[in-house]
Protein backbone atom coordinates (compact mmCIF):
# COMPACT_ATOMS: atom_id res chain seq x y z
CA UNK A 1 0.00 0.00 0.00
CA UNK A 2 1.39 3.37 -0.64
CA UNK A 3 1.39 6.25 1.32
CA UNK A 4 0.35 10.06 1.31
CA UNK A 5 3.38 12.17 2.85
CA UNK A 6 2.27 15.13 3.36
CA UNK A 7 5.21 17.95 3.49
CA UNK A 8 5.62 20.54 6.78
CA UNK A 9 8.76 22.11 6.54
CA UNK A 10 8.52 25.71 7.20
CA UNK A 11 10.81 26.56 4.11
CA UNK A 12 8.20 24.25 2.35
CA UNK A 13 5.10 26.61 3.78
CA UNK A 14 6.32 30.15 3.51
CA UNK A 15 7.29 29.38 -0.40
CA UNK A 16 3.42 27.56 -0.48
CA UNK A 17 2.32 31.15 0.79
CA UNK A 18 3.79 33.45 -2.11
CA UNK A 19 2.28 30.87 -4.28
CA UNK A 20 -1.24 31.20 -3.04
CA UNK A 21 -0.91 35.14 -3.33
CA UNK A 22 -2.68 36.49 -6.29
CA UNK A 23 -0.75 39.56 -6.40
CA UNK A 24 3.01 36.89 -6.91
CA UNK A 25 4.26 37.63 -10.63
CA UNK A 26 4.98 35.23 -12.90
CA UNK A 27 8.58 35.51 -12.54
CA UNK A 28 8.28 34.29 -8.99
CA UNK A 29 5.58 32.35 -8.94
CA UNK A 30 7.77 29.84 -11.46
CA UNK A 31 11.02 30.03 -9.19
CA UNK A 32 8.91 28.80 -6.31
CA UNK A 33 7.38 26.37 -8.00
CA UNK A 34 10.79 25.32 -9.17
CA UNK A 35 12.10 25.82 -5.30
CA UNK A 36 9.19 23.75 -3.92
CA UNK A 37 9.67 20.70 -6.43
CA UNK A 38 13.90 21.18 -5.15
CA UNK A 39 12.67 20.95 -1.36
CA UNK A 40 10.16 18.04 -1.98
CA UNK A 41 12.72 16.06 -4.34
CA UNK A 42 14.76 15.37 -0.56
CA UNK A 43 11.58 13.51 0.76
CA UNK A 44 10.40 12.02 -2.68
CA UNK A 45 13.67 10.15 -3.16
CA UNK A 46 14.44 9.32 0.93
CA UNK A 47 14.51 5.55 -0.29
CA UNK A 48 16.52 5.81 -3.42
CA UNK A 49 19.18 2.81 -2.60
CA UNK A 50 22.93 3.17 -1.65
CA UNK A 51 25.78 1.10 -1.88
CA UNK A 52 29.07 1.30 0.19
CA UNK A 53 32.37 1.83 -1.85
CA UNK A 54 35.90 3.13 -0.71
CA UNK A 55 37.39 6.61 -1.57
CA UNK A 56 40.41 8.26 -0.32
CA UNK A 57 40.12 11.24 1.42
CA UNK A 58 43.43 13.96 1.52
CA UNK A 59 43.82 11.94 4.90
CA UNK A 60 43.00 8.53 4.91
CA UNK A 61 41.05 5.64 3.00
CA UNK A 62 36.79 5.51 3.94
CA UNK A 63 34.50 4.24 3.24
CA UNK A 64 31.53 6.17 1.93
CA UNK A 65 27.96 5.65 0.47
CA UNK A 66 26.84 6.84 -2.70
CA UNK A 67 24.07 6.36 -5.01
CA UNK A 68 23.80 2.88 -6.35
CA UNK A 69 22.66 3.91 -9.77
CA UNK A 70 19.19 3.24 -9.84
CA UNK A 71 17.75 4.54 -12.53
CA UNK A 72 14.86 7.64 -12.15
CA UNK A 73 12.98 8.87 -14.81
CA UNK A 74 10.28 12.40 -13.94
CA UNK A 75 7.00 12.47 -16.13
CA UNK A 76 5.82 15.90 -15.56
CA UNK A 77 2.00 16.33 -16.85
CA UNK A 78 1.98 19.15 -19.29
CA UNK A 79 1.34 22.10 -19.03
CA UNK A 80 2.34 22.52 -15.58
CA UNK A 81 4.15 19.40 -14.14
CA UNK A 82 6.60 21.27 -16.54
CA UNK A 83 7.27 24.22 -13.83
CA UNK A 84 8.48 21.13 -11.70
CA UNK A 85 11.05 19.42 -13.75
CA UNK A 86 13.86 21.91 -13.50
CA UNK A 87 13.66 21.80 -9.49
CA UNK A 88 14.40 17.96 -9.92
CA UNK A 89 17.23 17.95 -12.27
CA UNK A 90 19.06 20.37 -10.36
CA UNK A 91 19.51 17.63 -7.57
CA UNK A 92 19.65 14.57 -9.67
CA UNK A 93 21.53 16.15 -12.91
CA UNK A 94 21.11 12.35 -14.94
CA UNK A 95 17.37 12.13 -14.57
CA UNK A 96 15.65 11.36 -17.90
CA UNK A 97 12.66 13.13 -18.63
CA UNK A 98 9.05 11.95 -19.98
CA UNK A 99 6.36 14.04 -21.27
CA UNK A 100 2.56 13.29 -21.03
CA UNK A 101 0.41 15.59 -22.32
CA UNK A 102 -3.04 16.29 -20.67
CA UNK A 103 -5.65 18.68 -20.19
CA UNK A 104 -9.11 18.92 -18.23
CA UNK A 105 -11.72 19.08 -20.89
CA UNK A 106 -13.60 21.89 -18.81
CA UNK A 107 -17.21 21.19 -18.87
CA UNK A 108 -16.79 17.13 -17.87
CA UNK A 109 -13.35 17.69 -16.46
CA UNK A 110 -12.36 14.74 -17.59
CA UNK A 111 -8.23 14.27 -18.61
CA UNK A 112 -7.84 14.68 -22.71
CA UNK A 113 -4.64 13.49 -23.51
CA UNK A 114 -2.72 14.85 -26.35
CA UNK A 115 1.18 14.03 -26.23
CA UNK A 116 3.12 11.63 -25.01
CA UNK A 117 7.22 11.09 -25.40
CA UNK A 118 9.30 8.77 -22.77
CA UNK A 119 12.13 7.17 -22.08
CA UNK A 120 12.55 3.77 -24.62
CA UNK A 121 13.64 1.91 -20.94
CA UNK A 122 10.65 3.70 -19.05
CA UNK A 123 9.80 0.16 -17.70
CA UNK A 124 13.11 -0.45 -15.43
CA UNK A 125 13.48 3.04 -13.94
CA UNK A 126 11.74 4.35 -10.76
CA UNK A 127 9.12 6.76 -12.07
CA UNK A 128 8.01 10.20 -10.00
CA UNK A 129 5.07 12.17 -11.75
CA UNK A 130 5.09 16.03 -11.58
CA UNK A 131 2.03 18.15 -11.55
CA UNK A 132 1.47 20.99 -9.24
CA UNK A 133 -2.33 20.75 -8.82
CA UNK A 134 -4.06 17.09 -7.96
CA UNK A 135 -7.47 18.46 -7.78
CA UNK A 136 -10.56 15.84 -9.03
CA UNK A 137 -7.48 13.80 -9.64
CA UNK A 138 -8.06 12.64 -13.17
CA UNK A 139 -5.03 13.70 -14.85
CA UNK A 140 -3.07 11.94 -12.44
CA UNK A 141 -4.97 9.01 -12.63
CA UNK A 142 -5.09 8.59 -16.14
CA UNK A 143 -1.00 9.38 -16.48
CA UNK A 144 -0.32 6.51 -13.74
CA UNK A 145 -2.99 4.01 -15.53
CA UNK A 146 -0.87 5.24 -18.98
CA UNK A 147 2.91 4.68 -16.96
CA UNK A 148 1.31 1.13 -15.66
CA UNK A 149 0.39 0.67 -19.56
CA UNK A 150 4.11 0.91 -20.21
CA UNK A 151 4.90 -1.76 -17.31
CA UNK A 152 6.36 0.91 -14.69
CA UNK A 153 6.40 -0.46 -11.97
CA UNK A 154 7.69 1.81 -9.14
CA UNK A 155 5.60 5.18 -9.48
CA UNK A 156 5.34 8.19 -7.09
CA UNK A 157 3.20 11.44 -7.33
CA UNK A 158 4.41 14.50 -6.25
CA UNK A 159 1.70 17.73 -6.32
CA UNK A 160 2.43 20.63 -4.85
CA UNK A 161 -1.30 21.16 -3.37
CA UNK A 162 -4.21 18.49 -3.13
CA UNK A 163 -7.88 18.12 -2.91
CA UNK A 164 -9.05 15.40 -0.75
CA UNK A 165 -10.96 14.25 -3.52
CA UNK A 166 -8.42 14.18 -5.99
CA UNK A 167 -6.12 11.89 -2.97
CA UNK A 168 -8.62 9.74 -2.96
CA UNK A 169 -8.96 9.08 -6.44
CA UNK A 170 -5.65 8.00 -7.14
CA UNK A 171 -5.68 5.95 -3.69
CA UNK A 172 -8.59 4.53 -4.45
CA UNK A 173 -7.46 3.69 -8.36
CA UNK A 174 -3.74 3.14 -7.85
CA UNK A 175 -3.49 1.92 -4.21
CA UNK A 176 0.59 1.56 -4.12
CA UNK A 177 1.70 4.67 -5.28
CA UNK A 178 2.73 6.97 -2.95
CA UNK A 179 1.74 10.48 -3.06
CA UNK A 180 3.76 13.77 -2.06
CA UNK A 181 2.38 17.24 -1.34
CA UNK A 182 3.09 20.06 0.33
CA UNK A 183 -0.98 20.82 1.30
CA UNK A 184 -4.16 19.28 1.33
CA UNK A 185 -6.19 21.95 0.98
CA UNK A 186 -10.03 22.30 1.36
CA UNK A 187 -12.20 21.44 -1.20
CA UNK A 188 -13.13 21.67 -5.23
CA UNK A 189 -15.30 24.50 -6.33
CA UNK A 190 -18.28 23.99 -8.93
CA UNK A 191 -15.93 24.45 -11.58
CA UNK A 192 -13.17 22.06 -10.20
CA UNK A 193 -10.49 24.33 -8.91
CA UNK A 194 -8.81 23.85 -5.45
CA UNK A 195 -9.86 25.89 -2.22
CA UNK A 196 -8.23 27.58 -1.59
CA UNK A 197 -5.73 26.67 -3.92
CA UNK A 198 -3.46 29.01 -5.85
CA UNK A 199 -5.48 29.30 -9.11
CA UNK A 200 -4.47 27.95 -12.62
CA UNK A 201 -1.37 27.08 -12.30
CA UNK A 202 -0.45 26.22 -15.66
CA UNK A 203 -1.58 30.24 -16.14
CA UNK A 204 0.65 31.44 -13.55
CA UNK A 205 4.07 29.41 -14.53
CA UNK A 206 3.45 30.62 -17.85
CA UNK A 207 1.58 33.77 -18.02
CA UNK A 208 -1.25 32.56 -20.33
CA UNK A 209 -3.85 35.00 -18.52
C1 LIG B 1 -4.29 21.28 -14.33
C2 LIG B 1 -3.21 20.73 -13.43
C3 LIG B 1 -3.45 19.25 -13.49
C4 LIG B 1 -4.94 19.18 -13.60
C5 LIG B 1 -5.48 18.84 -12.25
O1 LIG B 1 -3.94 21.16 -15.65
O2 LIG B 1 -1.92 21.11 -13.82
O3 LIG B 1 -2.83 18.62 -14.60
O4 LIG B 1 -5.41 20.47 -14.01
O5 LIG B 1 -6.85 18.63 -12.32
P1 LIG B 1 -7.52 17.21 -12.09
O6 LIG B 1 -6.87 16.63 -10.87
O7 LIG B 1 -8.96 17.55 -11.88
O8 LIG B 1 -7.30 16.37 -13.31
P2 LIG B 1 -4.85 21.74 -16.85
O9 LIG B 1 -5.80 20.68 -17.30
O10 LIG B 1 -5.44 23.05 -16.44
O11 LIG B 1 -3.82 21.91 -18.02
P3 LIG B 1 -2.53 22.88 -18.12
O12 LIG B 1 -1.49 22.36 -17.15
O13 LIG B 1 -2.12 22.71 -19.53
O14 LIG B 1 -2.95 24.28 -17.78
N1 LIG C 1 -5.90 22.86 -12.03
C1 LIG C 1 -5.31 23.99 -11.56
O1 LIG C 1 -4.36 24.52 -12.16
N2 LIG C 1 -5.79 24.52 -10.42
C2 LIG C 1 -6.79 23.97 -9.73
O2 LIG C 1 -7.19 24.51 -8.68
C3 LIG C 1 -7.39 22.81 -10.25
C4 LIG C 1 -6.91 22.27 -11.38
Amino acid sequence: MGDLFVLDHPLLLHKLSILRDKNTSVKEFREVVSEIANLMCYEATRDMPLETVEVETPIAKAMVRRLAGKKMAVVPILRAGLGMVDGISRLIPSVKVGHIGLYRDPETLEPVQYYCKLPNDIADRDVLILDPMLATGGSAAAAITFLKDYDCKHIKLMCIIAAPEGIKKVRDEHPSVDIFVASVDEKLNEHGYIVPGLGDAGDRIFGTK
